[in-house]
């Protein structure tokens, strides 16, 4: 997953210890990853974690070789599909501004955008832009 991640620009990149914290027993009790893997290799991952009634969406990356075959659509999906039978209200997530592919992706997965952030990302700095999917 940090391979793909290191890979991928536009990812949400953290340290390792925050990777690990998601399959300890004790670690983040709320945070979830879905992964997508063939012949023991990640092609793709999806981090979210519950807030009460809500999913946050924190990461998504598909290996650049499997990009635009549905991954990333399959990836969201199964986690909406996860937050809805959890009696979830809403799934949300930040974005930035100019990360084109992402956004279309979250928009065709049916989320809408609620909102700006100006000098939400540091390096480079940039706007966030806000998605939130209603799922009652
Ligand atoms: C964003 C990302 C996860 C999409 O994964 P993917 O497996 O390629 O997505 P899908 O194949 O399911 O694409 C679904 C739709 O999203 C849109 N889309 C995806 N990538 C796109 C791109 N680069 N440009 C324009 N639209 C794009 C298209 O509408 C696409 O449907 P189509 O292929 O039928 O036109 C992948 O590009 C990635 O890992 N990017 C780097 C990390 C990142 O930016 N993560 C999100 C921020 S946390």
């Amino acid at each position: 997953m940090m391979a793909l991640e290191k890979d991928a620009d536009a990812a949400a990149h953290w340290p390792q210890g925050q990777y690990e914290q998601i399959f300890l027993r004790a670690g983040h009790p709320s945070r979830l990853a879905l992964v997508i893997g063939e012949d023991a290799a990640v092609q793709g991952f999806l981090v979210a974690r519950q807030i009460d009634a809500e999913f946050e969406i924190e990461n998504v990356v598909v290996a650049g070789s499997v990009r635009r075959r549905g991954l990333g659509t399959r990836l969201v999906g199964e986690l909406l599909r996860l937050a809805h039978s959890q009696g979830a209200k809403a799934v949300f997530l930040e974005v930035r501004e100019s990360n084109r592919g992402a956004r279309a992706l979250y928009e065709k997965c049916g989320f809408t955008e609620i909102g700006h952030r100006k000098r939400y990302y540091q390096d480079p700095e940039e706007a966030a832009v806000l998605y939130r999917l209603d799922l009652a």
